[in-house]
This record gives structure tokens, C-alpha cells and sequence, in this order.
């Protein structure tokens, strides 16, 4: 398990610190970012990410507990990770995530803790997310209208985001980012009523093109069929011409994050495209992902995983649970291949987080 994964040229990048202490992968990306999901549990069950009859959960024991999952955490700090963002399923139906949030905030080195979440329980946490050290909120939000937002999430109610998201702004969880996972025929015709909400709020609305998963074949007949349902960029783009011509807004929003930001002239927030499929960004990609149930998952797009919890529950000391990290960093691939139609099929997208 010890392998040494350290690259000799990127010592030279720099050498105030000793890089034996980051995680640089074999292509000298460096991994500063660390997604969590803390369950594998929704509340909703969007069409494109869970099959109708639903996903099976992991039974409670091979869940991470909190002390486990800030173990992890802390020793990632001490490899130069800075942001963690807890994603779920839905981390908010998980009990206690105020806790968690208290505990990571307070880790030395984490400079920020953020949170992914659907919006149906945010009304009810931010506040005290906030006073917990959350910083900031990305919210899913798929459509405007109610009845299609029934039917996207199966029977979920739209006025619940929205009373989460004006919370969120009460307790400063600020930059809002809305996501907009973008799907032909079931939200394609609102992308410019979405991004006409930018006029008049300083949110970030991100459009995302759907990412193939596993499982596909089966689902609903509600959800689009597999060869339409793909919006590219370049159509996203095109169906946002009658808002006229966009500005490019420099990544100061999200640093090396995947977007690439616009705004309406005028317009008090941004538009942002991930394009994971038509415009990949695996190249400055600077995360790796923990699951629930205690794997690192090194891309998104990959099954790879590692089992840390197992090392954990074997009693690995830090030195191994950093060595675990150093090799999950070590076999991160250069890039997905969806564009190979290699699709990850291992876990659903509800029990990565996205
Ligand atoms: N493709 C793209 N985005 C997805 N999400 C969930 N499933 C997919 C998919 N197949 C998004 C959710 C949420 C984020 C965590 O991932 O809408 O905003
Ligand atoms: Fe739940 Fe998010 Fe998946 Fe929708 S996309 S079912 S809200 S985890």
C-alpha cells in the first residue's frame, strides 16, 4: 500500500514546502478539494440520477461515522487540502450534518467548508449551518415550474427550494450557485427563464450537461430516452441567444472550478456551463471524492475507488490513512472517457454526489 508517489519535478515547483507533504498527482495536478458525501440517502429521486424503483441504500454500518469521516479530513489538511464540500444523496437528511460542519470548519488548514444540497431541508439548517461555519450553499434547480419540478424529482415541491434558498441568503451563504442539470425535453425550453433570474439576484446559475451513469436503459418513461436527452454546450448556448450577446466574467468565481462564466450585460449574477462531456476539465482538476460508505473515489467518472474504510476500521494509523491518500491521488486518471463511452456503472450518481 505504501507506494511513493511522489514526482521529483514537481519538487521544484515549490520548494518553500516540501512536497512530499501534498498530493500531486502523476500529472502535477494538485489536489486541494475534497467532496464528501456523508449518505447515500435522498429525499428526492431525481429522473436522471436514480432508477424508479430507487436505489438500495448501504445499511448504517458501513456508513462513515463523523469521527471517521473528520479523521479523514484532518489528515487530508495536512496534505494541503483546503475545501471540503459535503454532497449526499442528500447530506441534510443525514442527522447531526450541523455538527459535522462545526467539526470540519474547525479543522486546522480547512479554509472552507461548503455544502451541495437539493434545497428541501435548507430552510430548516442554514442558520445554523451558518453559525456552524458553513460558508456557502450550491442548491439544485432544475426547473421554475412546479408541476415540472414534481415530476423531474418525483413529487418533490418547488416552494421548499425557494424557502431554502431565500434562508440561505438571510444567513449570508453567499455566493448562492443554483445547478441546472440540463435534460432535452424536460427542462431544455427554460434555460433563458432560469438565466433571467441572474438580472436581479447575485446568484451563480451553473447549467450542466447530463452525465451518463449506469442503469440508464431501465428507467421511467418519463425521462427522456438515452440517444435525445443530451443537451451539448453548443445548444445550450445557442437556445440563450435571445438574451443577446454574453460577457466572459473572468473564474473569479470558482477559482479551478469546472465552469466557465458569463453574464447577461447589466445582470447582478453569472451564468456558468459545465460541459464535463464536450469540454472536459479534467486537466486543472483538483479533487478527489470521499463516499459515504468510505471509499476514495479519485474521478467522478471512473469506478477506481479505495477502501479507507476498511484501513480505518483495521486501525491504520495517520502515516497509512496518508499513504492511502497519496496513492488514490497517485491512480487519478488523466481524464474520464466518456467520450469513449466507457461510462461509470459501479455506483449511481446519488451515492457519489455529484
Ligand atoms: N449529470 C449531471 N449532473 C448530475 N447531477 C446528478 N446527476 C447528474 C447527472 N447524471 C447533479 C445534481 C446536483 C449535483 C450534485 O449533481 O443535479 O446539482
Ligand atoms: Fe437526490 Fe440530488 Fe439525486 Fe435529485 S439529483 S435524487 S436531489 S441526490
Amino acid at each position: 500500500m505504501k507506494r511513493n508517489t511522489r514526482d521529483p519535478s514537481h519538487e521544484k515547483q515549490d520548494p518553500n514546502i516540501g512536497n512530499r507533504h501534498k498530493l500531486y498527482d502523476t500529472l502535477g495536478r494538485q489536489i486541494t478539494y475534497l467532496r464528501v458525501s456523508v449518505t447515500d440517502r435522498c429525499n428526492l429521486r431525481c429522473l436522471y440520477c436514480m432508477p424508479p424503483k430507487g436505489v438500495r441504500f448501504k445499511p448504517r454500518a458501513e456508513i462513515l461515522t463523523y469521527e471517521e469521516i473528520a479523521r479523514i479530513v484532518r489528515v487530508s489538511a495536512t496534505l494541503g487540502v483546503r475545501k471540503v464540500r459535503l454532497t449526499g444523496g442528500e447530506p441534510l437528511v443525514r442527522s447531526d450534518v450541523v455538527e459535522l460542519v462545526s467539526s470540519l470548519a474547525g479543522t486546522p488548514g480547512i479554509a472552507e467548508v461548503s455544502l451541495t444540497t437539493n434545497g428541501i431541508l435548507l430552510d430548516r439548517y442554514a442558520g445554523s449551518l451558518a453559525r456552524a461555519g458553513l460558508r456557502r450553499v450550491n442548491v439544485s434547480l432544475d426547473t421554475l415550474r412546479p408541476d415540472r419540478f414534481q415530476r423531474v424529482t418525483r413529487g418533490g415541491d418547488l416552494e421548499q427550494v425557494w424557502a431554502g434558498i431565500r434562508a440561505a441568503e438571510e444567513a449570508d451563504l453567499r455566493p448562492i450557485k443554483l445547478n441546472v442539470v440540463v435534460v432535452r425535453g424536460l427542462n431544455d425550453d427554460e434555460l433563458c427563464d432560469l438565466a433571467r433570474l441572474t438580472l436581479d439576484h447575485d446568484w451563480h446559475i451553473r447549467y450542466i450537461e447530463l452525465m451518463p451513469f449506469r442503469e440508464e436503459t431501465d428507467w421511467d418513461a418519463d425521462m427522456p430516452s438515452a440517444g435525445q436527452r443530451y443537451v451539448p454546450l453548443a445548444e445550450m448556448l445557442e437556445r440563450m441567444e435571445p438574451l443577446g450577446e454574453l460577457l466572459p466574467v473572468k473564474n473569479e468565481v470558482n477559482g479551478a472550478g469546472p465552469a466557465r462564466y458569463h453574464r447577461i450585460p447589466g445582470a447582478r449574477g453569472t451564468l456558468g456551463f459545465i460541459s464535463p462531456i464536450g469540454l472536459h476539465f479534467c486537466d486543472s482538476c483538483n479533487r478527489l471524492r470521499l463516499t459515504a460508505d468510505g471509499h476514495i473515489r479519485p474521478c467522478l467518472l471512473g469506478d477506481e475507488e479505495l477502501d479507507v474504510r476498511a484501513a480505518l476500521r483495521a486501525g491504520a494509523s495517520d502515516e497509512e490513512l496518508l499513504a492511502l491518500l497519496q496513492e488514490a491521488t497517485h491512480i487519478k486518471p488523466p481524464s474520464h472517457l466518456l467520450a469513449e463511452h466507457v461510462v461509470p456503472h459501479e455506483r449511481p450518481m446519488s451515492a457519489i454526489g455529484g
